[in-house]
């Protein structure tokens, strides 16, 4: 197995380059079998969330593998019912208690809505406490970054957001750069867009390098700098999916790579409605 490289995080931790994400993955066993199987494939990164209702499965997988806590990196989000600065420390706390961990690698603000500078003050004393490592936040477009990171004390480390080759996020790359804030990638295989895992650029370099066209989308995405977070539930795919750290696409073929960007994604951030619309769709508690 190849092994995965680390990224520095401008707070000066490190965060692995690729994450196993568990997004729809129900907690009734699945959830569980699926991060016992990508820890056993080595995987050293999950992304989890308290709005995903499987923070628990998670923390169990993690314990239950035997591997040392500081050697798996575990990541979860708050939900946007515990915004504000005394909702979001309950929140915090929900969200150890489910996962069972005496502290979370990194915590982000979810969804960018409502008293977002409440909320990541009462990040910043967790983190202060040791309750956290690294703080981010998620869904955040430039304007939206440009109306909130501001009022924070400090800048966060990632901002997670939708990113495959046919959205390459260009604008808000170049803002997060300025801080050395790492994009990290939810849907890194367009979610398994049929359009652009049988894109022929795609497919003629799986078959240059002898990988599948999943791999090629991944191996780019990470020679771009974004942190990834493919979802399977197959195990052969969580395993190929790790298996991108033995090759390496030329300058030349990044470029052309580049070339698929389409400006557009699936989720637009700033959708009038879209609070209301996930607050309805998502409670974590009553
Ligand atoms: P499965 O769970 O059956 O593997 P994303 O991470 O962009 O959300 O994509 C996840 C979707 O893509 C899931 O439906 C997953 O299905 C599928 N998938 C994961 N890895 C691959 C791959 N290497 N090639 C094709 N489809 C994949």
């Amino acid at each position: 197995m190849a092994s995965a490289t680390s990224i520095l995080l401008n707070d000066g931790n490190t965060i692995p380059a690729i994450g196993f994400g568990v997004f729809m993955v129900p907690n009734d066993g699945s959830t569980y079998a699926a991060v016992t199987e990508a820890l056993r494939a080595g995987y050293r990164h999950i992304d989890t969330a308290a709005a995903y209702f499987n923070e628990e499965e998670v923390g169990r997988a993690v314990k239950d593998s035997g591997i040392p806590r500081e050697e798996i990196f575990v990541t979860s989000k708050l939900w946007l019912q515990d915004h504000g600065l005394e909702a979001a420390r309950k929140g915090i706390d929900a969200s150890l208690e489910k996962l069972g961990l005496d502290y979370i690698d990194l915590y982000l603000i979810h969804q960018p809505y409502g008293d977002v500078p409440g909320a990541w003050r009462a990040m910043e004393e967790a983190r202060t406490a040791g309750k956290l490592k690294s703080l981010g936040v998620s869904n955040m477009t430039p304007n939206i970054w440009k109306s909130f990171v501001p009022q924070f004390d400090t800048v966060p480390a990632v901002n997670q957001v939708e990113f495959n080759p046919f959205f390459q996020q260009r604008e808000l790359r170049e803002l997060l750069a300025k801080d050395k804030v790492v994009l990290e990638a939810w849907f890194p295989l367009g979610h398994g867009n049929a359009q652009l895992l049988k894109n022929p650029l795609i497919t003629a370099l799986a078959e240059k390098y002898h990988k599948n066209a999943g791999q090629i989308v991944l191996r780019f995405e990470v020679q771009e700098g974004v942190v990834i977070l493919p979802k399977s539930t197959n195990p052969s795919r969580i395993a190929s999916n790790l298996d991108i750290f033995n090759f390496e696409l030329t300058a030349g073929e990044m470029e052309q790579l580049r070339g698929l960007d389409t400006g557009r994604g699936t989720h637009n951030p700033e959708t009038p409605g879209m609070a209301e619309m996930l607050l309805a769709n998502y409670k974590v508690h009553d």
